[in-house]
């Protein structure tokens, strides 16, 4: 049980309590009004620590909207909004006979739902009920990465690749620009269309530009003329990157699954095979550096320079020598985190693409500390633990609970985006629970 004398802690479960709908909890109040994949991994693991019963109806509702062909959606359209664009209309995931019966977007998202699960079974009150949960949900976690592995690796590598920004959940991030810049938009023939995230706070300096909307747009309607058939839409789509965040948290998972079926004397044979190959891969090809792990852009063959986050994020899973650690991390301790105050930038700030401000370029967002939180912790980094913990911590202490926050100044008046989100109140909850464990 969690002891509940942090007066945040109880406005964190309030911000859940208040943007949770009927079976599911939306991101935020106004912005995102649907249900995101990779927001219900982070925001389950808050309530893997309160109230178990909804990670299982969280899942039940994501899960409902999982694709025949065992692609989990980006975004499942419970219910009708017209408050975000691209809506149902838009992406006609209909023109599909692979779709469930609820209504989806048409591309997917970071898996990070096999390390949720096993988080579950690590904090779970409730082992019977834990397990007989697990064993429904597994396999369509599997499935969801047979996904990746049968339709996004095209040269076989074991490294699933994202064939949209969105799919990366880094959307703006400055590692897509060139790649999406050489795409060639005809203005004539792109959809109309009409963005609805621009009449929010600050939004035009924040939110992505209307020339990265264009080719998020663009991308869309390609795959939504080729019903998303997935085979035809990696042979035509011009955007295909193999991003570290994305293979990383897939591998992570994986190496959760196996855990978790080992637990439930389940097989995983074929988890174990996708895991191995997958940690030679990011190795072999995207850590020619020794210092970094590259993103990868298929179409046009070359790395994309340029370091983020995400630049370290393969290190959940593959095995380093000691001088290659002290190389990654000593570049991300020098750069990255000491010099920005507080941690943890997405981009670091002598990118020449960095902004403080601005959606993914920049800004701190409270998941992606987590997840560096997990990479120092297992290589032993206690001083970047402790700051990753305490900075999260004084991040919302000092700002409340909004989407991201701006690097670049000091530890206040730096909030941005949308307040009360949905994950920045679950992080807090999960960060507060690790310092209870470290202490
Ligand atoms: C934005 C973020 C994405 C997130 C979504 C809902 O699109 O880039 O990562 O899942 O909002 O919170």
């Amino acid at each position: 049980m969690m002891i509940t004398d942090d007066p945040f802690l109880d406005a964190a479960k309030e911000v859940l309590r208040s943007n949770r709908l009927n079976h599911f909890t939306k991101p935020a109040p106004r912005l995102y009004p649907y249900q995101w994949n990779w927001d219900t991994g982070f925001i389950s693991m808050a309530y893997a620590l309160y109230d178990e019963s909804k990670v299982y109806e969280e899942y039940q509702s994501l899960f409902a909207g999982q694709w025949s062909n065992g692609m989990l959606p980006q975004i499942i359209f419970h219910e009708e909004s017209d408050a975000y664009f691209p809506g149902p209309d838009f992406w006609m995931t209909d023109r599909s006979k692979l779709v469930s019966d609820v209504n989806s977007s048409g591309i997917t998202m970071p898996a990070v739902h096999g390390f949720v699960m096993l988080y579950l079974l690590t904090k779970t009150t409730n082992l019977d009920n834990t397990s007989r949960f697990l064993k429904y949900i597994i396999p369509h976690i599997i499935e969801s990465h047979a996904f990746m592995y049968e339709y996004r690796d095209p040269a076989a590598e074991a490294l699933p690749c994202i064939i949209h920004p969105w799919e990366s959940g880094t959307d703006n991030s400055p590692l897509y620009d060139k790649s999406l810049s050489l795409i060639n938009i005809d203005k004539d023939t792109l959809p109309e269309y009409i963005r609805k995230d621009l009449k929010y706070r600050n939004a035009a300096s924040h939110r992505p530009d209307n020339t990265d909307y264009d080719r998020f747009v663009y991308l869309v309607d390609l795959f939504r003329t080729r019903d998303y058939n997935q085979k035809h839409i990696i042979n035509d789509c011009p955007f295909v990157i193999q991003d570290p965040l994305f293979i990383a948290l897939l591998n992570y998972s994986n190496e959760a699954l196996i855990e978790i079926c080992q637990f439930l004397n389940m097989d995983y044979s074929i988890i174990d095979e996708w895991y191995t190959a997958t940690n030679e891969a990011m190795y072999s090809k995207l850590f020619g550096s020794r210092d970094r792990f590259a993103a990868y852009d298929f179409c046009n063959s070359e790395f994309i320079e340029g370091i983020t986050s995400s630049s370290m994020m393969p290190a959940l899973t593959v095995p380093l020598s000691t001088e290659e650690t002290k190389a990654m991390f000593g570049s991300f301790e020098n750069d990255f985190i000491r010099k920005a105050h507080p941690s943890c930038p997405t981009t670091m700030p002598s990118h020449s693409n960095y902004e403080a401000n601005r959606y993914w370029r920049g800004p701190i967002w409270l998941n992606l500390n987590y997840l560096l939180y997990k990479v120092f912790n297992l290589h032993g980094k206690k001083e970047m633990t402790d700051r990753l913990i305490h900075d999260s911590i004084d991040l919302v202490r000092g700002n409340g609970f909004f989407e991201y926050f701006n690097a670049s100044k000091g530890q206040n008046d730096i909030a941005c985006g949308s307040p009360d989100f949905s994950w920045t109140a679950a992080m807090y909850i999960v960060f507060k629970n690790e310092l209870q464990g470290n202490n």
